[in-house]
C-alpha cells in the first residue's frame, strides 16, 4: 500500500484524489489518508503531490514510520474524498 506522510499535514492539495482510480483517499482535518486495503499501488498519485507526501510503505522515510498505522486507522474514521478542493496552504516551493 501507499501512505500519506507528514508533508501533507496542513496542505491538503488534493491533486492526488482526482487521479486515484479506486477512490482510496480519506480526508482528515489536517491531511489525507490512504486506505491500505483499497490502495492498489498504481502510483498515479505519487507524482501529482506538489510536496511529495505520498510514499510506498516500503520507501517511507524512517522518521515517518508511524504514518503507516495512522493511515490505516484514520482512513477507517474519515470520509472518502474524490474531488479536488481548495488546499489549506500554498505549495512550499512557490
Ligand atoms: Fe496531501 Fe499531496 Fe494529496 S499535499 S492532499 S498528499 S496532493
Amino acid at each position: 500500500t501507499h501512505v500519506v506522510a507528514e508533508p501533507c499535514s496542513g496542505c491538503k492539495y488534493t491533486d492526488c484524489v482526482v487521479v486515484c482510480p479506486v477512490e482510496c483517499f480519506y480526508e482528515g482535518e489536517q491531511m489525507l489518508y490512504i486506505h491500505p486495503d483499497e490502495c492498489i499501488d498504481c502510483e498515479a498519485c505519487v507524482p501529482e503531490c506538489p510536496v511529495e507526501a505520498i510514499f510506498h510503505e516500503d520507501n517511507l522515510p524512517s522518521e515517518w514510520e508511524s504514518y503507516t498505522q495512522l493511515n490505516a486507522d484514520k482512513s477507517e474514521e474519515c470520509e472518502v474524498i474524490t474531488e479536488q478542493k481548495t488546499p489549506l496552504a500554498e505549495p512550499k516551493d512557490e
